[in-house]
């Protein structure tokens, strides 16, 4: 009769190092040892092809109870260490939601755009429409149709960034009003801001990449009144109900009569200071009511109707509206300088 005595002392082995066992790894180390192809128990199992038939019944039902007993502390074992797994992930997972978020760093506009999106509104808020123009632009629309002769000092190479003979970067969006002009009729009534290029040296008060904003309105009956009223609306909309303005008697080829408009030094109220370089006014914008040789030349009769036309330097408000001294720190990235504009 073969000896059952083995098979109970390797249940009581296998028990007690299923116990010890701490994790899975170790688990199927004992897995092959016992129940693997060359494993111990099989190897008892293998001998029972020696018991005599009489005896089998008898020895199989208890060697395989004995097996089965020993698979089932095997499955046994196995659950507890996969729940015990899963419960040590939830604690190392856990998300305490007691805990202060961490902020998030949210961005903030430019200055130069934030001011650009304040006389746009006020611009929009009177009835404009904002319309773009391309900043490499062909010197027919920057001077020739603006009444730029050949000669204009404004053509100098001193100034204008030539890109090739008849291409330039713009050197002021007025260019715009050409490409207005040319594709829609009376009335008009357009705002377009954009960057703007001059060949200028650096300085705290000129830069070569700089920012306007044009503007055009023609239609019938149009005065130098309705220019007067509009500007003067703007610069009280920008600058508060006391803000101050004049105009001075200017020129330009594209419009007659011109002027520039000032605004009354935000530091010493008119009296004169380093700001306003002792003027007492601020220049802000260069206007006038748009020369007729401009519109007849683009196709608009300009005996019924008539226009006006200004290109405000945007910068230049921007230094105003937030006290700053120095161009350069426009165009610098100086986290220190931008983030004061939350
Ligand atoms: N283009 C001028 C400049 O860059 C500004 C200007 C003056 C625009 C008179 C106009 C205007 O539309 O009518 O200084």
């Amino acid at each position: 009769m073969i000896n059952l005595k083995p098979l109970e002392l390797l249940r009581g082995l296998v028990n007690e190092q299923l116990s010890a066992a701490a994790n899975e790894k170790e688990l199927e180390e004992l897995r092959l040892r016992y129940l693997g192809r060359k494993g111990e128990l099989t190897a008892f199992l293998k001998q029972m092809g020696q018991v005599p038939p009489e005896e089998r019944p008898v020895i199989g039902k208890l060697v395989n109870k004995a097996r089965t007993e020993i698979e089932e502390m095997f499955a046994q074992k196995a659950r507890e260490l996969s729940s015990r797994s899963l419960e040590q992930r939830l604690r190392a997972e856990k998300i305490d939601v007691t805990l202060p978020g961490k902020s998030v760093k949210t961005g903030m506009r430019h200055p130069l755009s934030a001011v650009l999106d304040e006389v746009k509104e006020i611009f929009l808020g009177m009835g404009f429409t904002a319309v773009e123009g391309p900043e490499i632009e062909y010197d027919y629309y920057c001077f020739g149709a603006l009444n730029m002769p050949k000669t204009h000092p404004a053509r100098d190479t001193q100034d204008t960034l030539y890109i090739t003979d008849d291409i330039v970067l713009r050197t002021q969006t007025s260019s715009v009003q050409v490409r207005v002009m040319e594709k829609q009729k009376p009335p008009i009534r357009i705002i377009s801001p954009g960057r703007v290029y001059r060949s200028d040296q650096i300085d705290a008060t000129h830069s070569p990449l700089f920012h306007q904003i044009e503007g055009l309105v023609v239609d019938k009956g149009i005065t130098m009144g309705n220019l007067k009223g509009i500007l003067e609306v703007f610069a009280r909309r920008l600058f508060g109900e006391g803000a101050k303005v004049r105009f001075r008697p200017h020129h330009f080829p594209y419009t007659e009569p011109s002027a520039e408009m000032d605004t009354m030094c935000y530091l010493c109220g008119g009296k004169g200071c380093r700001v306003c370089k002792f003027e007492g006014y601020i220049e802000l914008l260069g206007c006038g009511m748009v020369h007729p040789k401009v519109l007849s030349d683009l196709g608009i009769d300009p005996e019924i109707y008539s226009g006006f036309a200004f290109g405000i330097g945007l910068d230049r408000i921007a230094m105003r509206r937030y006290g700053i001294d120095d161009m350069r720190l426009f165009f610098e990235n100086d986290m220190r300088f931008l983030s004061q504009f939350r």
